[in-house]
């Protein structure tokens, strides 16, 4: 995806995978070569943060870094998950004075909360385990729910957070049916398969449903912005996500 953006915009650059065996040393050698920005996947997500010159106030927040930007050595820490899945929902439907629940309350869950509590949306929390989703829901200011309970909430929008549906168990949907309202809006973070069996059902229930993938593809559109400064091809972004997902 990345690599072809550099294409379509004329940089002179290469994005690669990298299987990271000492965290420490891997920025030290970003570092020391120059690398001018990388994406931080799991598990380090939380650990690198304390390796960095700066982190975002929105990143700090969340707890999470998934972009470093490398401005002649010094290393700043952002989170474009957050952004991805705000411009993934703002495309589909107004925010403003809606009640959205989080089904999970993991590194996802904590990327979508934080951006949606800027967006003064009403927040519900719901999750398998009480200790995480309250632990969320605290530091949100927001209500919590056991995630088996979750129709029992009125919500205009509803977001999966949890890996509940995804490739190879596309048999399993983490949301009661009866939480599916006609008119709601229905967002899954899961990209493989591209239509989960939350997301089929939400549609035969009259949801308006989104999949994994815009939020994505705009996670790394901003990632693309930070590193370059310029706006990201994302046209021919979703086009290589899609063949490759696909
Ligand atoms: N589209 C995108 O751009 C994007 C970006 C980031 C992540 N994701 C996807 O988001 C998903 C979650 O990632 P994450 O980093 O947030 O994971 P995580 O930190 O491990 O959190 C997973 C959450 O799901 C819950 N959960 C796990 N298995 C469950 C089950 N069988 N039943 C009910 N709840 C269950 C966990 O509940 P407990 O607290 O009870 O364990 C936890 O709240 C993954 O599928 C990932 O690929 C997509």
């Amino acid at each position: 995806m990345h690599n072809a953006a550099f294409a379509a915009r004329g940089i002179n650059a290469a994005y690669l995978a990298f299987e990271v065996v000492d965290l420490e040393g891997c920025i030290k050698g970003v570092r020391s070569l120059g690398v001018k920005g990388l994406s931080v996947t799991i598990p380090f997500k939380q650990d690198v943060i304390p390796l960095l010159d700066d982190v975002d106030g929105l990143a700090r927040d969340i707890g999470a870094v998934n972009t470093l930007v490398n401005e002649g050595g010094y290393l700043k820490g952002f989170n474009t998950d957050a952004m991805g899945a705000l411009r993934a929902l703002e495309e589909k439907t107004d925010l403003s004075g809606k009640r959205v629940v989080i089904a999970g309350a993991g590194g996802a869950a904590r990327a979508i909360g934080y951006i949606l509590k800027l967006q003064e949306m009403e927040i519900v929390i719901a999750n398998r385990s009480q200790s995480r989703g309250m632990a969320l829901s605290e530091s949100l200011g927001c209500r919590f729910v056991n995630l088996k309970k979750l129709a029992d909430i009125k919500a205009d929008i509803l977001i999966n957070t949890t890996p509940v549906g995804m490739f190879p168990d596309v048999d399993e949907c983490p949301i009661p049916q009866e939480a599916l309202r006609e008119g709601m809006v229905v967002m899954d973070v899961i990209y493989n398969p591209f239509k989960t069996k939350l997301l089929a059902t939400a549609e035969a229930r009259g949801c308006l449903i989104i999949n994994g993938l815009p939020m994505f593809i705009y996670q790394g559109a901003e990632q693309f912005r930070l590193w370059t400064g310029l706006d990201a091809p994302v046209d021919v972004m979703t086009e290589v996500i899609k063949r490759e997902l696909a």
